[in-house]
């Protein structure tokens, strides 16, 4: 049977709270040790299903996991057995981020074929951005219906990168990180225009500059590479530590504010949470960073009448569309009307069936546009569905909130991204249980 979450929500979270470590970041540097074709120590690792079944995929391509501790968050990993076979459905059907070995295998080997993992509760999930990067580096790319055991994939191969100017359409993270990988040691200079800028790509440029590349303006909307030969890669004493997760911090954010709480997250860059700090405090919710000692408090002051406000799901640095339904959640808390709109992906508004069963009154104008009505009598504790990942970390924020008790299914989905989200909101004080 389906395990659940059990909350009895209604209760303020207070106390201390340690972030893990990037999902997106991990999931994009863990391809990468492939170019090392040698060890790799990587600190910060967050203990999660989407690692787990990244790791699979290099173990499937003959890494070999030398140490591995979650709950240390350590990972030393050997790549240098690592050849390049074509990676099925089994694999790439619960990793999302599997279209990173297309990238990072094309950049070591020369040849990629990775089956490539569907839509998702969010629509569509397109590549031709990634695919167009590709073929301007001199690859040649086929998209195939039917991958080994059935779905699509894509198969690519190149006698050699050449540098190559690229402008992206559209901001991506996921072909900005592709292209950058590919063309770190192509021949010659890569210009990527209308790159995009989320941390995550900071933390893989440096990653790879550590080992010789040289990439440059990562972070900025147009990043330069100088394609280096691989065989000038450093391949001894490479580590890393993971950068800080800005959306599971963003998610205890919310989940501190809709309790009105009094939380404080350690092992974060608050810069990274300035849009999300933005939004609450526009609210009246109280925030406090601490750069130096990298924590982040958040709290509500008792009584406080909390407002509304408006947020638009834009590229870093603008709000993260990864959190837009948690920040939903908390808007329905409030005692005030809010809008929300998004502008990455088509949709993202799948939860909010889920999260009117609490008792949230929010208006649907389109795909892109809702408005979230003041609350008038707090939130209600519903049996709800984690309809995906930042879907479902919605429901936990909205649970903790109401009054009663709430019951969420498919938390398989929360766990790809989430560690120990359970024993954390317990350590501040949450009563939920796993059944
Ligand atoms: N797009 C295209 N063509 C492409 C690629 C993207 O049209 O070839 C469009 C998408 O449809 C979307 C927009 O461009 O409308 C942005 O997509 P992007 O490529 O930036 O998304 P991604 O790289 O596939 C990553 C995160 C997502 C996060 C988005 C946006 C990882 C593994 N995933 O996806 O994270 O929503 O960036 O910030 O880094 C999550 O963690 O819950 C999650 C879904």
């Amino acid at each position: 049977m389906d395990r659940k979450y059990i909350i009895r929500g209604g209760k303020p979270l207070t106390g201390d709270v340690q972030i893990s470590g990037a999902k997106n970041s991990a999931v994009a540097i863990l391809p990468a040790t492939i170019f090392v074709r040698g060890v790799v120590t990587l600190d910060n690792v967050p203990d999660i299903s989407d690692v787990h079944a990244m790791l699979d995929i290099l173990k499937f391509l003959g890494a070999r996991v030398v140490e591995y501790n979650g709950p240390e968050h350590k990972l030393v990993i050997d790549t240098s057995g690592v050849r390049p076979h074509p990676i099925g459905h089994a694999l790439t059907g619960t990793c999302r981020a599997s279209y990173y070995l297309l990238g990072a295998l094309l950049g070591c080997f020369g040849t990629a074929d990775v089956a490539m993992p569907g839509g998702c509760a969010f629509g569509s999930r397109p590549i031709n951005l990634h695919i167009m990067g590709f073929r301007r580096l001199g690859a040649e790319v086929e998209e195939l219906e039917h991958f080994a055991g059935g779905g699509g994939g894509v198969t690519i191969r190149s006698n050699g990168l050449r540098g190559a100017r690229i402008s992206f359409d559209k901001e991506s993270v996921g072909a900005t990180i592709n292209v950058m990988m590919a063309a770190a040691f192509a021949t010659g200079r890569t210009t990527i225009q209308n790159a995009a800028r989320e941390p995550h790509i900071v933390d893989l440029a440096s990653f790879l500059n550590q080992l010789g590349a040289r990439i440059m303006g990562a972070g900025t909307e147009n990043i330069t590479i100088d394609g280096v030969p691989a065989d000038s890669l450093k391949r001894n004493d490479i580590s890393h530590s993971i950068i800080a997760d800005q959306i599971e911090a963003g998610t205890f954010m919310t989940a501190a504010a809709a309790t009105r709480g009094n939380v404080t997250l350690y092992n974060v860059i608050p810069t990274h949470l300035r849009p999300i700090t933005d939004a609450l405090t526009a609210t009246g919710v109280c925030v406090e960073e601490d750069e130096i000692e990298e924590t982040v408090r958040v709290w509500v002051p008792g009584n406080t009448k909390l407002s509304g406000t408006n947020i638009t799901a834009r590229p870093y640095p603008s709000f993260p569309t990864d959190m837009q339904p948690q920040m939903t959640a908390f808007l329905s808390t409030c005692g005030g009307d809010s809008k929300v709109s998004e502008e990455v992906w088509d949709t993202r508004f799948g939860y909010v069936r889920e999260l009117r069963k609490f008792g949230a009154r929010i208006i649907q104008y389109d795909n892109k546009n809702i408005k979230v009505e003041a609350c008038l009598s707090g939130l209600h504790g519903a049996s709800v569905e984690a309809l995906d990942l930042r879907a479902g970390a919605a429901m936990l924020v909205a649970g903790l909130a109401a009054e009663g008790v709430t019951e969420v299914t498919h938390i398989e989905y929360i766990e790809r991204g989430y560690e120990n989200v359970v024993s954390k909101l317990e350590g501040l004080g949450a009563d939920i249980t796993v059944i």
